[in-house]
């Protein structure tokens, strides 16, 4: 008894372990096991040299090792089966069939361009929400209620509470940096901003911003210079030149306009530059007084620059991208020609 029960307990174990890879090996198995001179025949036939009084157990005991035995061929017959209804068998031994894997988004790539550049510069990176109070979209930013900028940029309100409103500008996590940080700070905001505006080739109602701020001791307008500059030749080249041209934002004084030398015609002239030889790529300036105020920063003491640009616009420069609408259309033949970047 106690033989027939080892050597139970060893084909147990067979079985158990046991997976096919084609139907001849499991036909090898059900010979093996169950055919007319297999294993579980042999067994029952040594039954009668069990003792009477341990018959019962050991019939119990040949009974589920039967059971096994067919259980796991019947359910490798199934597999087959089902595999072979629905064309040739899987040969899993062969490696696997690679999944296609998505590519990053042309404007989350010019984001991580732009974000590392200043990154390498001791920027860091400070996020806020899309909607937001007036407080931070305008109000601090010196645009109190009624101030003709705000005209400047089409808001969405929202409906549910009047104060609130889906963010025009990342300047709004300056603000929100510049309330919870004493300087210094130096930042770089990225983000999506909304703005009511009709859809077209050239403008969409959301966009991208990357805007930065420095506050410190000493900082001026030549800083700013210079560290924009050091941004465009990092992002377009050396032979990139800049110019500034004075500008109005409500919130730095005074300010300007940047462009740069257009880097498709380089200079010579063509639709992206309008035939000017320059494109604009951001606004900036110095932080306004009353900004610093509003968050208990000393003007007297502390002064800082800040600066905003246009995701989009920088993409459409480096990519020459013709049409805002493709970036938010999920159009996988405009999207997988970034695929290597
Ligand atoms: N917030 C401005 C805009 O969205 C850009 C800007 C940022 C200008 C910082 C000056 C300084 O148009």
């Amino acid at each position: 008894m106690s033989s027939l029960h080892e050597q139970i307990q060893q084909y147990e174990a067979e079985i158990t372990a046991f997976t096919p890879i084609d139907a001849t090996e499991l036909e090898n198995f059900r010979i093996r096991f169950l055919g007319t001179k297999g294993i579980v025949k042999q067994l029952s036939t040594e039954m009668k040299n069990v003792p009477p009084e341990q018959r019962k157990e050991a019939g119990m005991l040949l009974n589920s090792f039967k059971q096994l035995a067919e259980g796991k061929y019947d359910a490798h017959k199934d597999m087959q089966q089902a595999g072979a209804s629905k064309g040739p068998s899987v040969d899993i031994t062969l490696p696997g069939t690679p999944l296609p894997t998505g590519t990053r988004h042309p404007l989350r790539i010019v984001e991580n361009q732009i974000v590392s550049i200043f990154e390498k510069i001791g920027f860091s990176v400070a996020t806020g929400p899309e909607i937001e109070d007036d407080w931070h979209n305008f109000t601090s930013l010196n645009m109190p209620e009624h101030h003709p900028a705000r005209d400047m940029q089409d808001t969405f309100y929202v409906s549910q509470n009047p104060d609130w409103v889906l963010r025009t500008h990342t300047s709004s996590t300056q603000a929100r940096v510049m309330e919870n940080q004493q300087p210094p700070i130096r930042v770089i905001c990225p983000g999506r901003v909304y703005r009511n505006e009709t859809i077209s080739a050239r403008a969409h109602c959301f966009f991208h911003q990357c805007e930065g701020l420095y506050i410190d001791k000493d900082v001026s307008f030549a800083d700013l210079k210079q560290t924009l500059y050091y941004f465009v030749t990092e992002m377009f080249g050396e032979d990139t030149k800049v110019r500034f041209r004075p500008s109005y934002f409500p919130f730095t004084e005074p300010s300007a306009e940047m462009d740069i030398s257009c880097t498709v015609c380089g200079g010579s002239g063509c639709s992206l530059c309008k035939h000017t030889g320059w494109v604009e790529i951001l606004g900036c300036g110095m932080v306004h007084p009353n900004m610093l105020r509003n968050f208990n920063i000393d003007p007297e003491v502390y002064t800082g620059y800040a600066f905003g640009l246009g995701v989009e616009r920088i993409t459409q420069i480096k990519y020459q991208v013709n049409d805002l609408r493709l970036y938010s259309q999920n159009d996988v033949r405009f999207l997988r020609q970034f695929q290597s970047l």
